[in-house]
């Protein structure tokens, strides 16, 4: 049977497909590519197209034999979706109700759900458990926290079981260097970082030295793409043998603030990395920590990338051999 990964052709899915594979699982990608890159797709069957397609869709779920689906194709970028929140209600929601429904006529009663730490808001308090209020303030955040609702509904009435795994800050690249981080606009710290590095941006803006942390910039805990991916092969393992349906936060549980992540990439890569202070971005919590006990209980994930310096290694080898990420 095969695991169907829609938006495999992304950053965290191109890593899950690598992971599931590697695992000997039979894996189906169907992206868009609006976001994915066509390098990135490493499943042999794959379909280029829309889950808005719903001939697209019968057609996937009526040539195979599927088993259980990892859903990551969504938009999901913070500041955009404040910008174009209807993008995102289209996007995101529209898109995982019709995923669902054709699940449900095809039978599929198990999705592993990419979420993320944004369904929380401001927290009240760190670490951040699973059953704090979750209080999103931004369409993206809102838009996966109602698709996790979703789910719950689905599984009392159609019985589709799921895991809804909430990222903190995904980051890094694969061991062996052929896939990594390439978003068009480039929004994350760490990429931005290493492209400073590169010397194709002049400098870093770090956007706020008066939060409330101990050198005034964000405080965030940033965790590595496979360690992800893992957790989805697991969250899948644990679907087949309980069905019981969960939601799991995604972190190493510790926390680096945006000058500690810009003097880690200084040491890794031995460039100076110079920095400029501006305004705050708006909408970004001062800190945002993991607890992720739940799953290392529960899932037995073990997360084996933990420090940031292997975080950014990997990642600075991703880009220094692809400083245009997947454009040839
Ligand atoms: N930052 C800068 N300068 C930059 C880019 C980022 O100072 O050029 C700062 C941000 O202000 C933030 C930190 O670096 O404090 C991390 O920013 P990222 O954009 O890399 O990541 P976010 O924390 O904003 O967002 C990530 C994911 C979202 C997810 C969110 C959950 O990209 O999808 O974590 O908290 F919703």
């Amino acid at each position: 049977m095969a695991v169907l990964v829609t938006g495999g052709a992304g950053y965290i899915g191109s890593h899950t497909v690598s992971e599931f594979m590697a695992q000997g699982e039979d894996v189906i990608v169907l992206d868009n590519l609006q976001k994915g890159h066509c390098d990135a797709v490493l499943a042999k069957t794959f379909y280029e197209g829309d889950i808005r397609d719903s001939e697209l869709l019968d057609k996937v779920f009526s040539s195979h034999d599927i088993e259980a689906v990892v859903h990551f194709a969504a938009d999901s970028l913070v500041g955009e979706s404040v910008q174009i929140p209807l993008q995102y209600y289209d996007n995101n929601l529209i898109t995982a109700q019709r995923l669902l429904v054709c699940m449900e006529k095809h039978g599929v009663k198990k999705i592993v759900f990419s979420s993320t730490a944004a369904t929380y808001g401001e927290p009240k308090s760190i670490p951040i458990l699973e059953t704090d209020s979750k209080e999103p303030t931004n369409p993206y955040g809102e838009t996966k926290l109602a698709i996790e609702n979703m789910l719950k509904w689905c599984g009392q009435a159609y019985g589709i079981s799921s895991v809804a795994l909430r990222y903190f800050n995904a980051a890094g690249a694969h061991l062996d260097g052929h896939i990594g981080e390439d978003h068009r606009p480039e929004s994350h710290l760490i990429p931005i970082i290493l492209q400073v590095a590169l010397g194709q941006r002049d400098s870093l803006q770090i956007f706020g030295d008066d939060y409330p942390t101990p050198d005034g910039t964000c405080v965030r805990d940033y965790i590595h793409v496979t360690d992800l991916a893992m957790a989805h092969w697991l969250s899948l393992e644990k679907l087949r043998k309980t069905q019981k349906s969960s939601v799991y936060n995604l972190g190493n549980g510790e926390g680096f603030s945006v000058r500690q992540v810009v003097e880690k990439a200084r040491e890794v890569t031995g460039h100076v990395i110079p920095v400029q202070v501006v305004p705050r971005r708006a909408g970004d919590p001062a800190v945002l920590i993991a607890s992720s006990e739940k799953a290392l209980a529960e899932l037995g994930w073990k997360p084996k990338f933990n420090s940031l310096e292997q975080i950014i290694k990997t990642a600075w080898n991703w880009q220094q051999y692809h400083p245009d990420g997947f454009i040839k």
